[in-house]
């Protein structure tokens, strides 16, 4: 079989980041290896994605892990999966030109052979920074979105706890209540991250949970209850929002950061005295099952990016070489803001 020709303008060689072995809760570096493939040939109806700013998420953890029932796990010796924006370099597929920037499921590499199924969005280079699609307006932005607004269904004079205050998702949502009028309150891991989400993302009042126990922080935060309670974290954050949810409340579980591996499965508090004495809402948010809503939600928050109402802040790092330490990295809490990896362009 004869080697497909260098398109042209790119490197012969495609870098990717593998998945090298099977961790247990949170993949570290070590996890990982690189390799350099040759580029494949095209198929009818397939397209090369080069990909320019690489996505790194809490939910990669658990599509590296073993047992996920919401996902088949990454197969070990796989390029490591993970959304991505990019640009096409080359086409066989007329609906899906060269020159187009798409965000999707493209891993991280350099580049993606892929159909139009691992498209997430196209994107409108126009309106906002190519960055900004791999977070306030990709995963990030969604969900914050429409957790809050289709799963939290927050009522005027509602009072709003989220946990990750601060990060890609937390700094979203309280920016998104603020603007309609919520009291919304933040929990973020450290006094920096505290400070700007009072300063800058619209929470009423927040914390650092590491400065005290859970029980004592809500006693003070949410003295009167909780309404809505946005949970990118679980554990003993969790266990405490739950003591003092209103009646009626409703719970958004978001995310499970705090809890750091899932076999053997973790004990805590029990719950269903909670859930049925304040008959409560416990949803399960991801965010794919709600992509029918993309459209309208991205419309608002371009909106509000354009009119300068949407703050959002990224943690860039530029090259190939610091994938494989990036997801310890966000579970380290030494982000600031949206976790991306810059390839070039
Ligand atoms: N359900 C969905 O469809 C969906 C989609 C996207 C994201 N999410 C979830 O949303 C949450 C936020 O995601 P993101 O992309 O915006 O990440 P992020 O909040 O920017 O970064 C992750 C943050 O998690 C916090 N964290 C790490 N370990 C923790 C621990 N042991 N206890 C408490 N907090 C810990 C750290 O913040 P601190 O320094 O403040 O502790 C870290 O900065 C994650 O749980 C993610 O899984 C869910």
């Amino acid at each position: 079989m004869s080697t497909p020709a260098t398109p042209r303008n790119l490197p012969g060689r495609n870098r990717r980041v593998i998945l090298s072995s099977r961790p247990v809760g949170i993949p570290q570096a070590s996890h990982f290896t690189f390799d350099e493939a040759s580029l494949e040939s095209l198929a009818e109806g397939q397209f090369r994605v080069r990909n320019i700013y690489l996505s790194v998420d809490p939910a990669q953890r658990g599509w590296t892990n073993e047992g996920s029932n919401y996902s088949q796990p990454v197969p070990v010796g796989d390029v490591m999966r993970a959304l991505a924006v990019g640009v096409i370099v080359e086409s066989r597929h007329a609906e899906f030109p060269e020159g187009l920037h798409l965000y999707g499921w493209f891993g991280w590499q350099d580049y993606a052979v892929v159909g139009p199924q691992a498209v997430v969005t196209r994107i409108d280079v126009i309106q906002a920074p190519l960055s900004a699609y791999a977070g306030v307006l990709g995963i990030n932005g969604l969900t914050a979105y429409l957790g809050l607004f289709k799963l939290g269904r927050p009522k005027a004079g509602d009072t709003i706890l989220v946990t990750t205050a601060a990060g890609a998702v937390g700094s979203l949502v309280g920016q998104l209540a603020q603007a309609r009028a919520f009291h919304v309150i933040g929990l973020a891991g450290d006094d920096a991250k505290f400070a700007r989400c009072t300063s800058r993302f619209g929470y009423a009042a927040a914390a650092n949970y590491k400065s005290a126990d859970a029980a004592s922080l809500l006693d003070r935060l949410v003295p009167d209850g909780i309404d809505v309670f946005f949970d990118n974290t679980g554990g003993d954050l969790l266990d405490q929002a739950l003591r003092r949810m209103k009646t009626g409340g409703r719970i958004v579980q978001c995310g499970t950061a705090a809890v750091s591996q899932w076999s053997p499965t973790p004990t805590g508090l029990r719950a269903e005295r909670e859930i049925l004495t304040r008959r409560l809402i416990w949803s399960g948010l991801l965010v794919f099952d709600h992509s029918e809503d993309f459209p309208g939600a991205l419309a608002d928050l371009t909106g509000r990016i354009r009119s300068g109402m949407l703050h959002y802040e990224e943690d860039i790092v530029t090259g190939l070489l610091h994938a494989p330490g990036a997801i310890a990295r966000l579970y380290d809490g030494r982000n600031n803001g949206k976790s991306l990896i810059y390839l070039g362009e």
